[in-house]
């Protein structure tokens, strides 16, 4: 996609984050929430977050990527010290690139701040998920409960 503005996400942002999860939800393609406060919990204002990047058109955020630093006790059962990535694309901005050039970001970041590999944990029904992370050089390593974990490690 031409133009395409890429850079770290602030608290200014959190209404457009939670605009994309919402088109995302309505599109059949999310449950969980999308309000301003849980993306200010989970992704902006998160605590073990290592880099949350978005993808612009002008100023309409079309997409994000999150890392965040997979702790002790982290939900999803990641080993320690890894990243734990998540990518949201608006429907009507998907297989446009976004998703893509916004791995060119996270992948940068985890190479800055030393991160070995990186899990990508994907719902089993989800194919469009499991096969981005496959394109972008993810590989499967374990899976649980209808998801596939996908790992990438960083060179
Ligand atoms: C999955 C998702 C992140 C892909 O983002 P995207 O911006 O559409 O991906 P890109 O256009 O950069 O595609 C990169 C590559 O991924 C693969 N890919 C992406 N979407 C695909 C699809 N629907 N079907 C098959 N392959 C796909 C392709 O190999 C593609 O390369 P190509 O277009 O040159 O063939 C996006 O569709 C999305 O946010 N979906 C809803 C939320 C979600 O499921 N997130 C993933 C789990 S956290």
């Amino acid at each position: 996609m031409d133009n395409l503005i890429i850079r770290q996400a602030g608290l200014d942002d959190v209404q457009g984050i939670s605009d994309v999860l919402s088109e995302i939800t309505a599109a059949g393609k999310r449950t969980r929430p999308s309000d301003p406060g849980f993306v200010l919990t989970n992704y902006v204002g998160h605590p073990d977050q290592l880099t949350c990047v978005l993808a612009l058109s002008e100023t309409r955020i079309l997409g994000f990527q999150s890392m965040k630093r997979a702790v002790a006790a982290n939900p999803y059962g990641v080993q320690v010290g890894w990243g734990i990535i998540g990518t949201h694309i608006r429907p009507s901005a998907a297989r446009c690139g976004v998703g893509r050039a916004l791995f060119q970001a996270t992948l940068k970041v985890a190479k800055e701040q030393g991160i070995p590999a990186i899990d990508a944990t994907i719902a089993a029904s989800n194919t469009e998920g499991l096969a981005y992370y496959a394109a972008m050089g993810f590989i499967d390593y374990r899976s649980h409960e209808g998801a596939v974990c996908k790992a990438y490690t960083v060179g």
